[in-house]
């Protein structure tokens, strides 16, 4: 599939709607209503109004420049309860559309489980599960009988890790196919910190909206915090380390550096030990400057209380945001990109003389190119654009 390609509601699991509008809105209300009587009745639009203002604050929190040390939100059952009825569906789906763009990943994930008999998943700042639930989600559509599945979460806050294990509870409640398949390990602490528990390696390591949390941090902090990180990467094969982090500049080009400091330690060596969104393993030209990578997929995220909130914050909800680093497990890599092949790396630019134009990620540097004519002509950012041979490219930036 190509990478800037719509993602529609056919493309989410059939199970989605049943977990947006039904099981996170009862259990939201049940576990979060401030009076008794509430808790059994059915979320209505009155609760919809209630949860909304944790919501709008929460969306300006994490929307504008994130603080040097971002406030312990979780702390509040305000935050939890509205972080579970619209940032989990959110960023859920972003690991949805990524897990679709991605699918030769997912399927060295679900081989890899298979030949250890277990899918062990490492869910560093997992929140309440979201990544781990997009995964899910998306593995109630196997065909074949699931290996039995373990989902191994981090984070500092204990509460939120006890939501998300109830949420997942009603999930394997209304599909027999998982029960007695699936066991949450929860571990309350700092991913820097956490000894995991021993065990046959991780089929998949997923970090969502994490990293951009240690903005603070020190740089002696934050190496050990990237030191930690190639420890998990280690103990990962299959479908290797996802991270997904917003669009927004600081934390995409954090995600870079990161990227690039994989590479000096010598544990990523070739194009092939990534899966996305690099086709090169030179220097990211986009860790520092004036522009970042960062992706913008159209999407139609279902769920009815979804798309009223989103409304509710100023426009439906049409495109999954993020930047994301996909690093392909050393015996899993990922397969060779094309060498003529590039990434786009813009939507389309205004020209001189009307013509358009796209930047190309290239190693160490961005690359403006003419925009080919039809049928490439609604070539966007994220695609993939082959430049054939190198002296048919465009003048450099
Ligand atoms: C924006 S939320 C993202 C939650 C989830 N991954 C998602 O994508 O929805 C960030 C989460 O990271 C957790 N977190 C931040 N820094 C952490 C750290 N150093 N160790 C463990 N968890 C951390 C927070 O408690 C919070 O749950």
């Amino acid at each position: 599939m190509q990478q800037g390609r719509p993602v529609s509601h056919s493309q989410f699991s059939p199970f989605w709607p049943v977990f947006v509008d039904e099981i996170i809105p009862t259990w939201v209300k049940r576990t979060y209503s401030q009076k008794e009587s509430w808790k059994s009745k059915p979320f209505t639009q009155q609760d919809a109004h209630f949860f909304y203002q944790g919501i709008e604050e929460l969306s300006d929190l994490f929307t504008e420049e994130r603080p040097s040390h971002m406030p312990a939100y979780f702390n509040h059952a305000k935050f939890r309860s509205s972080y579970l009825l619209y940032f989990l569906p959110l960023q859920a789906a972003k690991f949805t559309v990524l897990f679709e763009q991605h699918s030769l990943a997912m399927k060295a994930a679900l081989e890899f489980a298979h030949q250890q008999d277990v899918y062990r998943v490492l869910d560093l700042g997992s929140g309440p599960g979201t990544a781990s639930i997009a995964l899910l989600l998306r593995l109630l559509q196997e065909k074949k009988p699931l290996p039995p599945i373990e989902f191994h979460w981090v984070d500092t806050n204990a509460a939120i890790l006890k939501d998300g294990e109830e949420l997942v509870a009603a999930i394997v409640e209304k599909n027999p196919k998982l029960k007695g398949k699936l066991t949450v390990r929860s571990y309350v602490g700092r991913w820097e910190k956490t000894q995991i528990d021993s065990g046959p390696p991780f089929a998949l390591t997923l970090l969502g909206n994490v990293i951009n949390e240690i903005p603070g941090a020190s740089a002696l902090e934050k190496q050990a915090a990237h030191r930690q990180l190639i420890k998990y990467f280690e103990c990962t094969r299959g479908g290797g380390m996802l991270f997904v982090e917003p669009a927004a500049k600081l934390p995409s080009q954090g995600l870079s550096l990161l990227r690039n400091e994989f590479f000096e330690s010598g544990i990523l060596q070739e194009p092939t030990s990534l899966w996305g969104p690099c086709l090169h393993s030179g220097t990211c030209p986009m860790s520092e400057g004036r522009d970042w990578c960062h992706f913008s997929v159209p999407v139609q995220i279902p769920g009815n209380w979804f798309k009223r909130f989103s409304k509710g914050l100023g426009s439906e909800r049409q495109w999954a945001k993020y930047s994301y680093l996909w690093l392909a497990a050393t015996d899993h890599p990922a397969p060779a990109p094309k060498k003529t092949m590039r990434r786009v790396i813009s939507d389309q630019l205004p020209g001189p003389l009307g013509k358009k134009a796209l930047l190309l990620c290239e190693p160490n540097q961005v690359l403006r190119h003419p925009l080919p004519r039809h049928p490439k002509s609604s070539l966007r950012r994220g695609d993939l654009l082959d430049v054939g041979r190198p002296s048919q490219r465009g003048p450099t930036n």
